[in-house]
Parts: C-alpha cells; sequence; structure tokens
C-alpha cells in the first residue's frame, strides 16, 4: 500500500470526519500532519504529528506545514477562517505543497455583498433583492436610519439583515423572527453596522437545501443535497447557529424537493461555475468546495441565500462516511483536475450535533433544563463508539468542539460533538444518530431532538406544498 503524508488544518467534527475519511483509505497509508484549534481527541489519536493552532493563523500553519514538508503530499483546509486568510496560496507558495480548498482572491465566503454581485450578473433569477449599506455613504445614524426605513418600505419590512463578513450563521437576523418592529431591526443593523457594511435583503419565504460539489478547478462534482437545521431550538426556533444537525436523503434531493428542483440547482449551480471560471482564468483557483451553495426552495424557484467556500459543517459530515470510492483519490482527483463526479451510497444520513449550555443561548431561554452541576465535566463518549457494536460503520462520531486534557475529554463553547447514524431510509438513520447522542453523557450538552423527524420533514412537505399552489 502506498504510504502517504496528509497535512490537514482543522477546526471541529467536519475536519474530524475528513481525517476519518482519510484514515479509512482503502488504498492508500496515511499519515496525518493536523493543525487543530485544539486538542481535540480523534485527532490526536490518529495523527503523525498534532499541533494546536487555537486562532488558525496561516502563519504558524506554514511553519508546521514548512517543517513536515518532506512528508506531506498534498494538504487539505476545512474552515472558513484560514481559506479566507490565504492559507492556500501562502502554504503553496512557502512550501510547493498543494492545498485543497481555493485561493483567497476567490474564497468570496469572505464577502456577502461581493457574492450577491457576482450572482447578479450571473444567475440575477436566483439573488433575492438586496441593498448594500456602507458605513462610508453615510454621514451620520440618522442619515443611515432613513435609508433602512426606505428599503423596508419597499420591501414592506420583509427582510433579512446581514453583516457582509461572515460571523458562523450567527449575525443573520430575520424579520418576524429575530425582530417585530423596525426599532429592533435598526438596532441589529446598527450593532453590526458600526463595524463595516452591512446588506439588508429581501425575506423569502421556503425550504433550505445545501448544495456542495467538489471542484478540481475545472468541473463540479457535484454531491447529493443535504439539509442542515441552523436554529438553534427544535421547530426552528431561536437564534442561527452554524448548524444543530443535518440529513440526507437516499436519493440526490430531499423530500420536500422534485427532481426539477434538483435540476434546478443543478442549472445555477454549473451557469455560475461556468461564467466564474471564465473570468478567472485560473484553472485551479477553484479547487476545493467554492460552491456550497446554500439555497431556499421559494414559490418561483430555488433562490441562494449565501455560498461558502469550503464543506458545510455539519453537512460534509452527511457525505464523506458513504462515499463510494476513496477520499484520497476524490483529493488527487482534485488535486490532478480529473474530477468529474463523485458516487455516493443511495443510503440515508441523519447527524446530531451536541452542544454546550451556553450554545445558542440555550441556557437563558431554558434555564430550568441545565443540571448546573454538569457544565465543563468531562464528556464521556465511550458509550456511543461502544455502539459501533451494534451498528457497525453505521455510526460515527466525530468529536468536535471539546478537548483532551489528563486523558479527560473537556468540552468547549462551540459544536461539542456530531453523531452520524446512517440507514436504508431517513428514519432508520435518525434512529442511529439519537442513539449515538443520547449515549453520550457529561458537559451538560444538549442537543436538537427533532432533526430528520417524520414530523419536520411533513412539515417541509406540506410547506412546499402549499407555496406551490400559491405559485
Ligand atoms: P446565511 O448565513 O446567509 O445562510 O443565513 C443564515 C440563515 O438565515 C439561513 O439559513 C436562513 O434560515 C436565514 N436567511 C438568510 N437569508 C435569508 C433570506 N433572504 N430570506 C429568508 N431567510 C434567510
Ligand atoms: N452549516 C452551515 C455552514 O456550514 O455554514
Amino acid at each position: 500500500m502506498e504510504k502517504i503524508g496528509v497535512l490537514v488544518v482543522s477546526y471541529g467534527a467536519r475536519e474530524v470526519a475528513m481525517v476519518d475519511a482519510l484514515s479509512r483509505s482503502p488504498n492508500y497509508k496515511v499519515d496525518l500532519y493536523i493543525a487543530d484549534k485544539q486538542r481535540n481527541p480523534f485527532n490526536v489519536e490518529k495523527a503523525a504529528k498534532h499541533v494546536v493552532i487555537p486562532d488558525l493563523n496561516v502563519e504558524d500553519i506554514c511553519k508546521f506545514a514548512e517543517v513536515n514538508r518532506q512528508q506531506i503530499d498534498f494538504a487539505i483546509v476545512g474552515p472558513e477562517k484560514p481559506i479566507i486568510e490565504g492559507a492556500r496560496d501562502q502554504i503553496e507558495k512557502r512550501t510547493g505543497i498543494p492545498v485543497i480548498c481555493p485561493k483567497q482572491k476567490y474564497a468570496i465566503e469572505v464577502s456577502k455583498v461581493e457574492q450577491r454581485l457576482l450572482f447578479q450578473e450571473i444567475a440575477p433569477e436566483a439573488n433575492p433583492r438586496f441593498k448594500v449599506f456602507n458605513p462610508k455613504d453615510f454621514k451620520s445614524t440618522e442619515d443611515a436610519k432613513k435609508a433602512v426605513y426606505l428599503w423596508l418600505d419597499e420591501l414592506k419590512n420583509q427582510a433579512v439583515v446581514k453583516p457582509d463578513r461572515p460571523t458562523a450563521g450567527k449575525g443573520v437576523g430575520v424579520w418576524g423572527d429575530h425582530f417585530a418592529t423596525r426599532e429592533q431591526l435598526f438596532d441589529h443593523f446598527m450593532s453590526n453596522f458600526q463595524y463595516g457594511t452591512v446588506l439588508i435583503e429581501e425575506k423569502i419565504d421556503g425550504e433550505e437545501s445545501s448544495f456542495m460539489a467538489f471542484c478540481d478547478g475545472k468541473h463540479l462534482a457535484v454531491l447529493p443535497d443535504t439539509r442542515d437545521h441552523k436554529r438553534a431550538f427544535d421547530d426552528d426556533k431561536g437564534p442561527n447557529t452554524g448548524g444543530m444537525g443535518s440529513y440526507k436523503d437516499v436519493v440526490d434531493q430531499l423530500p420536500f424537493m422534485t427532481k426539477a428542483d434538483r435540476e434546478n440547482e443543478l442549472a445555477i449551480a454549473q451557469k455560475i461555475f461556468r461564467e466564474w471560471s471564465a473570468k478567472i482564468n485560473d484553472s485551479t483557483a477553484l479547487r476545493g468546495v467554492p460552491l456550497y451553495l446554500a439555497f431556499m426552495h421559494t414559490r418561483g424557484g430555488p433562490k441562494i441565500l449565501e455560498d461558502n467556500s469550503r464543506p458545510g459543517d455539519p453537512e460534509i459530515m452527511n457525505i464523506l462516511p458513504v462515499l463510494k470510492e476513496d477520499f484520497v483519490d476524490v483529493c488527487y482527483g482534485m488535486l490532478e483536475g480529473n474530477l468529474t463526479r463523485v458516487d455516493v451510497d443511495k443510503v440515508a444520513t441523519v447527524l446530531t450535533y451536541k452542544v454546550p449550555p451556553s450554545y445558542g443561548g440555550y441556557a437563558e431561554v431554558f434555564p430550568g433544563n441545565v443540571k448546573k452541576a454538569e457544565i465543563d465535566t468531562p464528556v464521556d463518549l465511550s458509550a456511543a463508539y461502544e455502539l459501533t457494536r451494534k451498528f457497525g460503520d453505521r455510526i460515527r462520531v466525530y468529536p468536535g468542539s471539546m478537548e483532551l486534557k489528563n486523558g479527560l475529554t473537556y468540552p468547549l463553547k462551540s459544536r461539542v460533538v456530531g453523531v452520524l447514524g446512517v440507514g436504508e431510509s431517513i428514519e432508520e438513520a435518525r434512529a442511529v444518530s439519537l442513539e449515538g447522542a443520547n449515549a453520550i453523557k457529561g458537559g451538560g450538552l444538549w442537543n436538537r431532538t427533532d432533526v430528520a423527524s417524520k414530523r419536520t420533514i411533513e412539515k417541509s412537505v406540506h410547506h412546499m406544498k402549499q407555496l406551490r399552489i400559491q405559485a
């Protein structure tokens, strides 16, 4: 078996799923060099060399790459921060190691405004109406307020406020969900506007899907759709988070989508990719997952909510364990420019994230549910791992925001551990995921219980039906 070295830049459970896929390679013996945000217990165990870089700054990542240059064949970067800050350009320039992620200039996740302008040019039909508010254009807060209220008149208040810069899904405020009055909306606007440009766009009604594709710079190797639930609490209530859980169906589209919806998504993504690539004139620039399009399926077809320049967290966890091919070969396909397609098993997958009491404001909203004595206590994953005896490869436990200290694993502040279930149906996959999540003890962790439930899916199906009737 050929021995290779891979550098993984890791933030949390999403990259643990990559590490898992790489280390299960049937064709290669993979030595892992992991630059990690924390002493993630899974990564520490799997790595040939492991380094903690808490802010994942590019300089320290490069130094780690330089020191291990001779052993590393390629690198893969999962999280947005180092991608946006130029990890690809810097590592390639300083070490010659080829890197899987877009080049800095084309990591458009950095700016929601830049994305909107690009899509307006290429696929205006998929863009909600939007307006850009740049602090430089306004003399005073009163001035800005006037302009915002005028735009709200036009949108009949049905508006979404988004800071230009990425905020891990947490800066977006939606009319009717996060504010009920213009004053509240304006407060939210100002809390972001004081730091920079803010976008206010039309609130659109529909059901969300996450569309991802691996890209070798020349082709989009599209992946099945997944559905992420970003709101903190059951029934899609509460603030937006990084994503509390996600599912994938047996087929490429989601239960509330028609085949035509999926084809529309593909057509939009391919058009954007084609025309964007033609402008760029660098056939490797878009390597990685440059177009993770968050779609909203509306009565007027799919609209783009945003683009990310990296795999979705948790969404890519719904895909990696059920790739038909060796993930290392997929990576080589991306590096060599010959990845035209990726095949995925026809199974369903469900991911449930367990998070600490502080996450999504849970402790404040449900103080009675929080066992104070458990907060920050060690998390015990052993019973969840034990379930592999029962489920085999149909369960995967992906530690995220947790760290290894004196042989124990402690929760940190973000999404602590994801549990993936695989099944012949969504229901079956969900049962596995929840059994795994329930087996994890300690840390005062909690999770949404309705991700991919029959009721949740029926609600989405019904919602789309209503929208289509009105169309
Ligand atoms: P984003 O970070 O832009 O994906 O937004 C986070 C969440 O806010 C999305 O998953 C949606 O639930 C919601 N959202 C964003 N943009 C819109 C929009 N134009 N209309 C309705 N909801 C939106
Ligand atoms: N799950 C949403 C994201 O990765 O941005």
